[in-house]
C-alpha cells in the first residue's frame, strides 16, 4: 500500500489495529530484553503508534517513530504526544543518535526488495553492541506472492552487516 492508501484509511486502522498478540508481545519483550527505563528504541513504519509504541512507553522507553502517512503519524501524536514522530519515508530516512532496540513492523514488505540493505545498513550504523532488531519480511517472492516487495528472512540474514534477529 502506499502513502495515500494508509492515509485514507488511518481511523480505520486505528480502530482496528489495537492489541499486540501473544506472538507480538513475546517477540517485543524479547528484544527489549536489555533495553533499560529511558533507553531509545526506533520504531520505523510507526503507524498509529499502537500497540506498538504504546507498549513501548509503558515499559518506560523513549519511542522515534518513523511513518511515511502524515494521517498515520498524526494519531500517533495524539496518542504519546510526548514521543518523538517524524513523516519520512523509510528509503529516505537518517537515523540519528542510538538505538537500544529497532522494531520494524509489517512495513519493509512495502518496500522494493533493493532498497532493503540500504535501509537496514543505516539503521544498523544507529545500533550499539546489544541492541536488538526485530523486523517482518512477509512471504517470499515467489510467483503469484501477494507482496511482490517481500523479501525471504535469508536474504534479510545475509542484508544485516550483524545479524540480531529474533524469529
Ligand atoms: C501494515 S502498517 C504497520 C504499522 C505498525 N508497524 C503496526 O505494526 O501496527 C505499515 C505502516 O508502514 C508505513 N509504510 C509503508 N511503506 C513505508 C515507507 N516506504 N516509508 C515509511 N513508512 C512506510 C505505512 O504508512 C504504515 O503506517
Amino acid at each position: 500500500m502506499n502513502r495515500d492508501s494508509y492515509d485514507a484509511i488511518a481511523q480505520q486502522w486505528d480502530e482496528t489495529r489495537v492489541l499486540l498478540s501473544d506472538a507480538e508481545k513475546r517477540i517485543l519483550d524479547l528484544v527489549l530484553e536489555h533495553a533499560p527505563a529511558g533507553a531509545n528504541v526506533l520504531d520505523l513504519g510507526c503507524g498509529t503508534g499502537r500497540p506498538i509504541a504504546e507498549y513501548l512507553v509503558s515499559r518506560k522507553l523513549h519511542v522515534t517513530g518513523v511513518d511515511q502517512s502524515a494521517a498515520m503519524l498524526q494519531l500517533a501524536r495524539i496518542r504519546l504526544p510526548d514521543q518523538r514522530w517524524i513523516l519520512s519515508s523509510l528509503e529516505s530516512f537518517e537515523p540519528e543518535g542510538e538505538f537500544a532496540a529497532v522494531i520494524v513492523w509489517d512495513s519493509l514488505f512495502h518496500i522494493p526488495r533493493d532498497e532493503h540493505a540500504a535501509i537496514l545498513a543505516r539503521v544498523r550504523s544507529a545500533m550499539p553492541l546489544g541492541s536488538r532488531i526485530a523486523l517482518t519480511v512477509g512471504v517470499p517472492n515467489i510467483r503469484r506472492s501477494p507482496i511482490p516487495c517481500s523479501a525471504t528472512l535469508s536474504s534479510t540474514i545475509r542484508i544485516l552487516p550483524t545479524p540480531r534477529l529474533l524469529c
